[in-house]
């Protein structure tokens, strides 16, 4: 359960910029990716934070550290990961399939939480939280293939299957691309998990 004293606060471009290190840290301990890892992914991370569209949500414990972090913007052609999934889509069921999940879609990039602090629904609420009131037709992501709590996240809140077992370009791991149309339904009736419950 999300502890009472768990803040979720909706972070501007310079606040992620920022909590930058702390946000990689998170995220490399979250991967279990090597710690030279957030120094490679940082100029990537700041130039997402100048992208249209571009929004984040923080956790915070009751000291004010990060414990989850989650950002994404609107997907647009000429941006790599669209290009990549257009290319894998077009393959696998042609050029409508890539206009219909593509033309509109807000790409949820990255979504993170400390491995301490997994297990208690703050994954969900940073979720949640990110994609209330993000205008766009339909949200996207990537993930690693296989069972995952990441996985069993997308699939409660009813991210359906867009591309399986899809290569993108340089990285040998099978990757899942997921999505569903936006708004997200209200979990229990509720606009959005409250901090706290
Ligand atoms: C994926 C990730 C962000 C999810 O965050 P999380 O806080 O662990 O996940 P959730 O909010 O879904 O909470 C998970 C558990 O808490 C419980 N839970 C969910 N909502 C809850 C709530 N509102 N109150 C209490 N408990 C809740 C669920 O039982 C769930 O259990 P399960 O994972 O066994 O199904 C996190 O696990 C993580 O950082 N994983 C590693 C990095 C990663 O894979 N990132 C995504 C890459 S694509």
């Amino acid at each position: 359960m999300t502890t009472v004293s768990t803040q979720f606060v909706p972070l501007t471009a310079d606040d992620f910029r920022a909590r930058l290190r702390e946000a990689l840290a998170i995220y490399v301990e979250a991967m279990r990716y090597p710690p030279g890892t957030a120094e490679q992914r940082a100029p990537m991370w700041l130039t997402h934070a100048l992208r249209d569209g571009w929004r984040g949500f923080a956790a915070l414990d009751a000291d004010g550290r990060l414990l989850g972090i989650a950002y994404g913007y609107r997907g647009n052609p000429g941006q790599w990961w669209h290009e990549q999934v257009r290319r894998g889509l077009v393959r696998s069921g042609g050029e409508a399939a890539a206009d219909h999940w593509l033309a509109d879609y807000f790409e949820l990039t990255e979504i993170h939480v400390h491995p301490r602090s997994q297990a208690h629904g703050i994954g969900e609420n940073l979720l949640r939280r990110l994609l209330d009131g993000v205008p766009n037709r339909h949200v996207l992501l990537s993930t690693p293939e296989g069972p995952s709590r990441a996985w069993k996240l997308y699939r409660r809140v009813g991210f359906v299957d867009v591309l399986r077992d899809y290569h993108f370009a340089g990285d040998p791991r099978p990757f899942a691309i997921l999505g569903r149309a936006l708004p997200l339904e209200p979990p229990g009736g509720a606009s959005v998990t409250p901090a706290g419950s």
